[in-house]
This record gives structure tokens, sequence and C-alpha cells, in this order.
């Protein structure tokens, strides 16, 4: 079983940007969900948990080894896939994989070979292997970037907003593939949307401002709030009357008509009605509830 501890992680870059502010954490195999708006500091955690940036202070454990002194020990454990990749070359995925096969330190022919060969069937890239990876659509582009993520078996791999761009069906193609990888190591998933979280991970975390706000089973999570979401079908006129007067923690348009969720321990107001809340109730919730007080 592997293991990620973290301890006091905070990351203050040099213009004076604190984007990681005393994070705790520990997990085990399985996957991860990080949750959290653009900003929160998602990509600053992975980074540098993958050793491509030093904590300003705090600790990282990786299976009993400290990784901020000794970042080669989980560089060797390690699968990648950055929120951005950069230009591809202009050369088949086929070839680009085992170039990076080559630059992982998988130096046998033969193992780069079976690794490559087995990575494009599992990601389902077979019959795409001669095609340069730059003409890929952009589901194709995020399951080569898993595939070369799992180059040389990591123990620990980091997925920075795989999802963002894709169509639904390209989505939970992904998404299932990440599901199929996340048994036997840890995976981090760091998505601003909810359901990527909702459907796959055991655990999870919301970030904001560089803090983890909750943590924990999200089906746990979502039980601590029976009884206290609240729904009304209002007019757009109105919207701001009730942000005033209540807990609104997220707004939707449904035909035309503006749908509020409120959070409250009893009925808000006449017209309120309870509903089941799910993970978008406790992501805005918990958002909301981090929010400075207006005054
Ligand atoms: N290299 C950097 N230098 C300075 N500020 C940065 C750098 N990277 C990120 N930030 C800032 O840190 C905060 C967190 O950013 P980021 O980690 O990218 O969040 P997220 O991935 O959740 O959107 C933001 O305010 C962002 O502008
Ligand atoms: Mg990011």
């Amino acid at each position: 079983m592997n293991r990620l501890h973290i301890q006091n992680l905070s990351k203050t870059y040099p213009n004076g940007v604190k984007a990681l502010d005393n994070v705790s954490f520990t997990i085990t195999n399985g996957m991860f969900g990080l949750l959290g708006p653009n900003g929160a500091g998602k990509s600053s955690l992975m980074r540098t948990i993958a050793a491509l940036q030093e904590p300003t202070s705090g600790t990282i454990i990786f299976n009993d080894k400290n990784i901020v002194s000794n970042p080669q020990e989980i560089r060797n454990h390690l699968g990648y896939l950055p929120q951005e990749f950069g230009v591809y070359p202009k050369i088949s995925a086929q070839n680009l994989l085992h170039h990076i096969a080559v630059l992982k330190g998988i130096s046998s022919k033969s193992e780069r070979k079976d690794q490559v060969e087995a990575l494009l069937q599992q990601t389902n890239l077979y019959q795409h292997r001669k095609k340069a990876v730059h003409t890929f659509s952009g589901g194709m582009r995020q399951r080569f970037g898993v595939a070369q993520a799992l180059l040389g078996n990591p123990q620990l791999i980091i997925v920075d907003e795989p999802t963002a761009g894709l169509d639904p069906e390209e989505r939970n193609r992904f998404l299932n593939l990440l599901s199929e990888i996340g048994e036997n190591v840890i995976v981090i998933l760091s998505t601003h949307i909810v359901e990527d979280v909702r459907d796959l991970c055991a655990n999870m975390a919301i970030m904001g401002e560089g803090k983890i706000i909750k943590q924990g089973n999200p089906i746990e999570l979502t039980k601590t709030l029976v009884g206290n979401v609240w729904t009304k079908t209002i007019t757009k006129e109105d919207l701001q009357f009730y942000k005033e007067q209540f807990n609104v923690i997220s707004t939707r348009l449904v035909s035309g008509k503006t749908q509020i969720q409120v959070f409250a321990e009893t009925t808000p107001e006449k017209g309120f009605e309870t509903m089941k809340p799910d993970l978008e109730s406790v992501y805005f919730s918990t958002l909301f509830n981090n929010q400075p007080i207006k005054s």
C-alpha cells in the first residue's frame, strides 16, 4: 500500500502570492479528488508534490521518504499529466512514447516495446499509434497524456484538470480509464468539475484560497447536509434580494426561471422546499462558508 503524507505545506511565489497555505492530508491507494475553483492552488499543490518546485515550508513524505529533501525519490515513482502539456513534436504517438520511456529510464528495449504497446491498447489509441499527437482530438490527447504518465509503472499518478475541454463522451471514456488505473496506486485528480469527483473518488478534498477547506468521502459529506438545503424558483429581479437575505449557495436557470439553492437549518421562508443535497451542494456551501463576510 502506498502512502502520501503532506504536512503543513505552504508555497509563496516570489511575487508574494501565497498559493498554498498550510495544507495537510494523508492518502493511500485509490482515487483522490481535489476539487476547487480557478486559482485555488490545485496546480501549485500538484507541481510541488511532483517535485517540480520546492515548497516554502512543510513536508511531503511518500512511502516513508522525505521528497522535499530528496526529490529523486518521487521522480522514480511518479506519473504526471500537467494541466498544460505544451507543444508535441511532429512524430508518431508510438515513437513519442518510446522516447519518453527512454527518458524515464526504461533501458530494456523489449520492456519498452511491451509497455508502449500495452499502454496504447489500454488507452484505446492503438489504431492511431502511427499518427502524430498534435493531430489528435482533445480526448485522444488526454488519453495519450495518461499513457505517457503510466510508463514505468508509477505508484503515484497526478492528473491536473484532465477533463477540461473534453466533450461528454470523451470525458466519460477518460474517467473510466482513470478508474481502472486507480486501484493499486495513488491517483490524484484535480478538477473544478464536481461530477468528475462524485462518481470516481472515494476520498476528496475541497480547496479554496490555498487551503484544504473540507475533506472526506463524497457520500458522507453529502449526508451531512440533509435537511439543510432548500430550493425556490424566483424571478431574476428578486435574486439580489434573496442573496442579501439568505445563504444562497447556487443559482441556476431552469426554463427561463431562476432556481436558487439556499443553505439553512430551518425553512428560510414560505415557498422554499427542502431538496436532497448533492455533491454540488457540498461544494458550493463549502466555498460559500469560506468567503470573507461582506459588510
Ligand atoms: N509561477 C507562479 N508565480 C506566481 N504566481 C503563481 C504561479 N503559479 C500560480 N500562481 C498563482 O497562485 C495562485 C494559485 O494558482 P494555481 O495553483 O494555478 O491554482 P489552480 O490550479 O487551482 O487554478 C493563483 O493566484 C495564481 O495566479
Ligand atoms: Mg490549475
